[in-house]
């Protein structure tokens, strides 16, 4: 395998090849992604909930995701290191660029965010500056408590189009990758056809040019409620690296997710 890029990613998806993302969050399972051939590490701020046992990211803080980014770098093979931004992580534009830079150095090759369109103007400041931009929309898990919940997100067709016009508009700002959560299969297509970009999904439907999901939950290591788009890849497989290997190849067979893992109109 060469190494995964932007530019490797954006082709797969002018192909009409899906590709394979996953949470990691130390050297040791990143390594063992890497060999199962998963193009896209995320470390997420995730790992407030299933590393530090919060019911929520909102306590991940910058230092936290930094130290992590580093083991991750240190043990990832050629898959592409993308990094979340956590909660309150842009409280003013030069912090906010500071912060970027930080994941960046970190070994980051991309920087996820959670915002909507009033996301634009820092997007493309970021993207002049060299740091490349995933924009996070549908439900934004650190804005769990303004949402009420974990819930849905762009059921009813106003929602909807407002997720539409906010990818295209933070596009347009410079961001090189939207991933979306939790929104209805038909809303995960319509956003995947209207961008020229890679879209990543999670429970977003199997039209997405991409899937993730938190590593736990394809390990079956899961404690308190499991989402409605998580599958358990241990079960039946030859150990962890196998695990990782299924779900690669069920996602570039678009046979993951099944009607089971999606959520409809
Ligand atoms: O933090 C995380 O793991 C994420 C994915 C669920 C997309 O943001
Ligand atoms: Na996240």
């Amino acid at each position: 395998m060469t190494s995964v890029t932007l530019s490797s990613l954006r082709a797969r998806k002018q192909a009409g090849d899906a590709f394979s993302c996953l949470t990691a969050y130390d050297a040791s399972f990143a390594a063992a992604a890497g060999r199962a051939g998963i193009d896209v590490l995320l470390v997420g701020d995730s790992l407030g909930m299933v590393l530090q046992g919060h019911d929520s990211t909102l306590p991940v803080t910058i230092d936290d995701i930094v130290y992590h980014t580093r083991c991750v770098a240190r043990g990832k093979g050629d898959s592409l290191l993308m990094v979340d931004l956590p909660f309150m992580g842009n409280p003013s534009r030069e912090k906010l660029l500071e912060n970027a830079a930080e994941l960046m150095r970190a070994g980051a090759e991309l920087v996820k965010v959670e915002g909507e369109g009033w996301m634009a103007d820092d997007i493309r400041e970021l993207t002049r500056r060299g740091v490349p931009i995933c924009a996070h929309l549908g439900l934004t898990p650190q804005t769990v408590h303004q949402l009420g919940g974990y819930k849905v997100q762009g059921r009813e067709s106003e929602a909807a189009q407002r997720i539409i016009d906010d990818a295209q508009l933070l596009v347009e700002a410079g961001a090189s990758v939207i991933l979306l959560e939790c929104v209805p299969a038909s809303l995960g297509k319509a956003v995947t056809e209207a961008l020229d970009v890679p879209v990543i999904g999670i429970g977003a439907g199997p039209d997405t040019d991409g899937q993730i999901l938190v590593m736990h939950d394809v390990l079956g290591v899961t404690h308190g409620r499991t989402p409605r788009f998580v599958k358990n890849f241990l079960e039946g497989a030859d150990g962890i690296t196998d695990a990782f290997h299924r779900y690669h190849e069920d996602v570039l067979a678009r046979r993951f997710p099944a009607a089971e893992h999606c959520f409809q109109d």
